[in-house]
């Protein structure tokens, strides 16, 4: 059984495509805290309008807010049989939390972190867009529409994503090394951090994952 696994690496990495991947291929649920983050945004409450200005400036939303969802979407019936977190935990007790709710549902725990040189981010975060209604990420760069500022799916506008300007890219860079990067210590130390080189094509990245995942089944059935 796959059990819980995480996608870490910083912004622009590749979390979304991998998990993506990773979904379609082995039929596992996503849960993906920055769409969801993005949907409360959208809805008209209090709640709602701080996440959006918090998202919009780059910076995390608060722990217990993602406790609350994380919790909530993982305790669905779909997620009994594993799920693919991407963008969660992201701090310490986001980690510690997510240690009981892997006791509670008996799974296991596996983090992939796929890191990618910092220039490149830049460039794959500069050049996203997302479709307005069914979420289909693009890039100008390395995987464009067929028309340009037009979804392949539906044929909804393409949008740049509000927090992929430069300011909020740098904040979101550096909390990432401030709050992140030392959950690596926490996973490696329990010999769950495996890594992945994610410079290269979205298929080559993912082959990289597959074989990871496939030699860790073996090493603990
Ligand atoms: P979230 O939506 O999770 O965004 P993020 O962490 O900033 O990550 P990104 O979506 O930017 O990067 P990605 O690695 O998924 O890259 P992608 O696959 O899209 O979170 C947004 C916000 O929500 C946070 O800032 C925070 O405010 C809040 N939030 C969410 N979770 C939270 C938490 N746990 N705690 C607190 N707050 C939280 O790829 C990027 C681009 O590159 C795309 O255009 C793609 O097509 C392209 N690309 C991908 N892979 C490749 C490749 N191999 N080769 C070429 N191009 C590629």
């Amino acid at each position: 059984m796959p059990g819980i696994l995480i996608l870490m690496g910083p912004q622009g990495a590749g979390k979304g495509t991998q998990a993506q991947l990773l979904g379609e291929r082995m039929s596992l649920p996503i849960v993906a805290t920055g769409d969801i983050l993005r949907e409360v945004a959208r809805s008209d409450s209090d709640l709602g309008r701080a996440v959006k200005e918090i998202q919009s400036e780059g910076r995390l939303v608060p722990d217990e807010v993602l406790a609350r969802i994380v919790q909530e979407r993982t305790s669905q019936p779909d997620c009994r049989g594993g799920y693919i977190l991407d963008g969660f935990p992201r701090t310490l007790p986001q980690a510690q939390l997510l240690e009981d709710v892997a006791k509670d549902q008996v799974q296991r725990l596996t983090a992939i972190n796929i890191e990618v040189p910092r220039e490149m981010l830049w460039r794959r975060l500069g050049g996203r867009r997302t479709c307005s209604r069914c979420g289909a990420v693009y890039n100008i760069y390395s995987k464009p529409s067929k028309i340009e500022g037009v979804c392949d799916l539906d044929g909804q506008p393409l949008f740049t994503r509000s927090d992929d300007n430069e300011e909020s890219i740098l904040r979101r860079l550096s909390l990432y090394d401030e709050k992140t990067r030392p959950l690596f210590d926490y996973y490696r130390e329990a010999g769950r951090l495996f890594d992945v080189d994610g410079s290269g094509s979205p298929e080559e990245v993912f082959e990289q994952i597959a074989q990871l995942l496939g030699a860790r089944e073996r090493a603990v059935s």
